[in-house]
C-alpha cells in the first residue's frame, strides 16, 4: 500500500511540472505532421547526434567505436511512440548525455519526428525485400 501511495505521489508530482519526462512519454508529438518538422529534426540530428548514431542513424557514427555502449540504431524504433523516443532523448543513457537542458522541447519533438520518420522508412524498405 505504501508503495502504491509513493507511486501515485510520483506521478502526481510529475504531472504538476510541465515538460517532464514522465508526462512527455505519455504525450503524442504536439507538432504538426509535416515534412518540415522532420527536416528540422534532421538538421539538429546532424549537429548533435550524428557523431555517435551515424549519418543514417544506424548507430555507426565516428565516435561509436570509442564508446563503452554501442549507440542505438535509431532506424528500428518504428514500434515506439514518439513520446517514448522523446523521453529517451531527454533522459539520456549510461553513455548518451541527457538532452533535457541542452535542447528545447520543440527541438526534442522535432528529433522524435525525424527518428520516427527514418524508422518508418526502414520498416518499409525491409518489408519490400
Ligand atoms: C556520445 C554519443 C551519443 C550522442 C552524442 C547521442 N547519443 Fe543517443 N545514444 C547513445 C548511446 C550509447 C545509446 C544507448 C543508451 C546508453 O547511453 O547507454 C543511445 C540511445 C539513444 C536512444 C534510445 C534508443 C532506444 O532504443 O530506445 C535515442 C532515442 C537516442 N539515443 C537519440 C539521440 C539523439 C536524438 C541524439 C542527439 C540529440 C543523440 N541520441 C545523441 C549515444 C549517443
Amino acid at each position: 500500500m505504501r508503495l502504491l501511495i509513493a507511486i501515485a505521489l510520483i506521478f502526481t508530482l510529475a504531472a504538476c511540472f510541465p515538460n517532464n519526462p514522465v508526462k512527455m512519454s505519455m504525450t503524442a508529438n504536439p507538432l504538426p505532421n509535416t515534412p518540415e518538422v522532420a527536416a528540422a529534426g534532421k538538421v539538429i540530428f546532424e549537429q548533435r547526434c550524428q557523431m555517435c548514431h551515424g549519418a543514417e542513424g544506424r548507430g555507426d557514427g565516428a565516435a561509436a567505436p570509442a564508446l563503452a555502449t554501442k549507440p542505438a540504431n535509431l532506424r528500428l524504433l518504428n514500434n515506439k511512440p514518439e513520446g517514448l523516443i522523446a523521453m529517451r532523448i531527454i533522459g539520456g543513457g549510461s553513455v548518451m548525455p541527457a538532452w533535457k537542458n541542452i535542447l528545447t522541447d520543440e527541438e526534442i519533438w522535432q528529433l522524435s519526428r525525424y527518428i520516427k520518420t527514418i524508422s518508418q522508412q526502414e520498416a518499409q524498405t525491409v518489408a519490400k525485400k
